[in-house]
């Protein structure tokens, strides 16, 4: 879908790269404190807690158990990774393969490979992806998509879905545009962000999207790559090491806003409020929520 929403402000920064090209969206800190749609509802907070694969300091990552432990931590969205299975179904793992976060090796000795895309759905249900992180944790699997959304919902946070290395997961791009599609709860601007470090799949995501579910380039672009990718993007999601007052500022003269990737002591996290980030993506979101509230 073609985003038309004009920025007063883009006139002044865009025309010589972009003459007359449309952009995304509005502005980008003006924009989201202003709106009433914010994710939990939790106006006036300046920098947004995102909780990195759920709270995954405190819970097997990218599991409903971590989900459940953001929402309880004080996340405001709550980042996902999304690959695909042999047989074509949406799993929510980092890694490309099971060998970290399960026991495939040991369920299926036999096999050479045990990557995600060469599985089912159905032996990869059979993993367990909780006992590598702590006994309590023993019975966890990886969820599907759908099961880790529905999770989400149930903790009344927004979502960030990485999509892990689209191009190697023929349909992928097409099956997660359709799960959010069909639900408008995700429709909600400010409650859903798809991002990734291929460039190509988030604009790929901006055609089959309503422009309410926000898009974010993973990285640490250009300002002419900022200038063109922003035709289809929202957020820019930097490494913490790229994420300086100036580069920050920069993204935001291109109309972004921009949050930064991993960050778990209160004193880094200071630091990178302070320079101007829009949010912060942590394994510990109750740590970074005590940061930001002192
Ligand atoms: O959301 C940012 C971050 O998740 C990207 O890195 O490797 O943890 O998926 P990674
Ligand atoms: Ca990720």
């Amino acid at each position: 879908m073609a985003r038309l929403g004009a920025v007063l402000t883009a006139a002044a920064v865009l025309p010589l790269v972009l003459p007359a090209a449309p952009v995304r969206a509005e502005p980008p800190q003006a924009a989201w404190a202003a709106s009433p749609m914010q994710p939990n509802a939790r106006a006036g907070r300046s920098v947004v807690v995102i909780a990195h694969r759920g709270a995954s300091a405190y819970a097997p990552e990218n599991t409903l158990a971590a989900i459940r432990e953001a929402g309880k931590r004080g996340a405001d969205l709550i980042e996902l990774d999304v690959r695909q299975t042999k047989d074509g179904k949406l799993v929510v793992i980092h890694d490309a393969t099971l060998t970290r976060t399960t026991d495939a090796r040991k369920k299926f000795p036999k096999r050479t490979s045990w990557r995600v895309g060469d599985l089912t759905l159905k032996q990869i249900k059979t993993l367990d992806a909780g006992a590598w992180f702590g006994k309590a944790y023993r019975g966890q699997r990886v969820p599907t998509l759908a099961e880790a959304l529905k999770a989400v919902k149930a903790t009344g946070d927004g979502v960030v879905l990485e999509l892990k290395e689209p191009d190697k997961y023929p349909g992928l791009t097409q099956r997660v545009a359709a799960l959010l599609k069909a639900d408008r709860h995700w429709h909600v601007r400010g409650r859903t962000l798809v991002q990734s470090f291929q460039w190509s799949a988030v604009r790929d995501m901006n055609e089959r999207l309503p422009s309410t579910i926000e898009m974010g380039l993973l990285g640490a672009p250009t300002f002419a790559e900022m200038l063109r990718s922003r035709l289809y993007a929202d957020v820019i999601h930097v490494p913490k090491g790229s994420a300086g007052a100036g580069y920050v500022r920069q993204a935001h003269n291109a109309l972004y806003r921009v949050y930064a990737y991993t960050v778990n002591d209160a004193a880094s996290l200071r630091r990178l409020a302070s320079s101007g980030v829009d949010g912060i993506t942590t394994d510990r979101p109750d740590v970074l929520r005590a940061a930001l509230d002192s």
